[in-house]
């Protein structure tokens, strides 16, 4: 596979990266390069590898090795908070809402990672429902507005490469489709996202090019505009 020249522009470099959870071998050389402002899908069946590249990225599994480049930095030695701290939000599978505080709580809990972060009213206008529902309990939230809400917070930080894993999984159309109109405005501000999704049709609504997984490496790297060419192969990578 080539691999893009580094430059001033690249938000994020994944080189040879393996990965392990305790014994187990997941990730076995893979290679990616984000620039700055893109939106990238990683897409791939269950259990391909993809949670494990956002989580390698943070330093979240057990042992990594290879190089992984945030804004031209390597952080492959890192902690977690400092990596964090490079301007990285991720948004994991779980959500992680706290059941018992509110979504506005819950929108104020995590830390400033760099300046520049999202203005509370901002965030409101981007999602109005979480506005609206600001006081009731995590426990409260719909599966929708879980999901807003664990996108919402990270936007607080000051942010600006987010790793968001499954954002659409399990929502209403109508909600994916608010989602899909929140990353691209994301977009239009300039973050960078690493979308990873099994929703191939959503992903094409979104993002700028489109890696696919397979037992933990890239096997294949589709712009958006040439999807819907390829559409057998990705079936056949997607197992659908
Ligand atoms: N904490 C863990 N300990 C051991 N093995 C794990 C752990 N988490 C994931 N794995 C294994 O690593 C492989 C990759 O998992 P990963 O979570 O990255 O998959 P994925 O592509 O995100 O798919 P999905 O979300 O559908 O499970 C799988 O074989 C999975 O069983
Ligand atoms: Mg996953």
């Amino acid at each position: 596979m080539t691999e893009t020249p580094a430059n001033g522009k690249e938000a994020l470099r994944i080189a040879d990266l393996h990965a392990w959870y305790g014994e187990s071998h997941v990730l076995h050389g893979m290679d990616l390069s984000i620039s700055r402002g893109e939106v990238v899908a990683l897409l791939g069946r269950n259990g391909a590898g993809r949670t494990t590249t956002l989580k390698s990225v943070l330093g979240l599994v057990g042992r990594r090795t290879g190089t992984i480049r945030v804004n031209g930095i390597e952080t492959v030695q890192m902690p977690t908070h400092r990596i964090a701290h490079l301007g990285i939000g991720y948004c994991p599978e779980e959500r992680g809402i706290y059941a018992s505080l509110s979504a506005e709580e819950n929108l104020l809990l995590p830390p400033k990672v760099q300046e520049g972060g999202m203005a509370v009213d901002e965030i409101y206008q981007m999602f109005p429902n979480l506005k609206d529902r600001r006081k009731s309990q995590g426990t409260r939230l719909s599966g929708g507005e879980q999901q807003m809400l664990a996108m919402a917070r990270i936007l607080r930080t000051g942010a600006h490469l987010l790793l968001l894993d499954e954002i659409t999984e399990g929502l209403a159309p109508v909600i994916v489709q608010m989602l899909g109109r929140v990353v691209r405005k994301l977009k239009e501000r300039g973050f960078t996202v690493v979308l990873v999704e099994q929703n191939f049709r959503f992903a094409a609504t979104v993002a700028d090019r489109h890696y696919l997984i397979e037992h933990g490496r890239i096997v294949d790297m589709i712009p958006n505009a040439e999807l819907e060419a390829k559409m057998d192969k990705v079936r056949e990578y997607l197992g659908v």
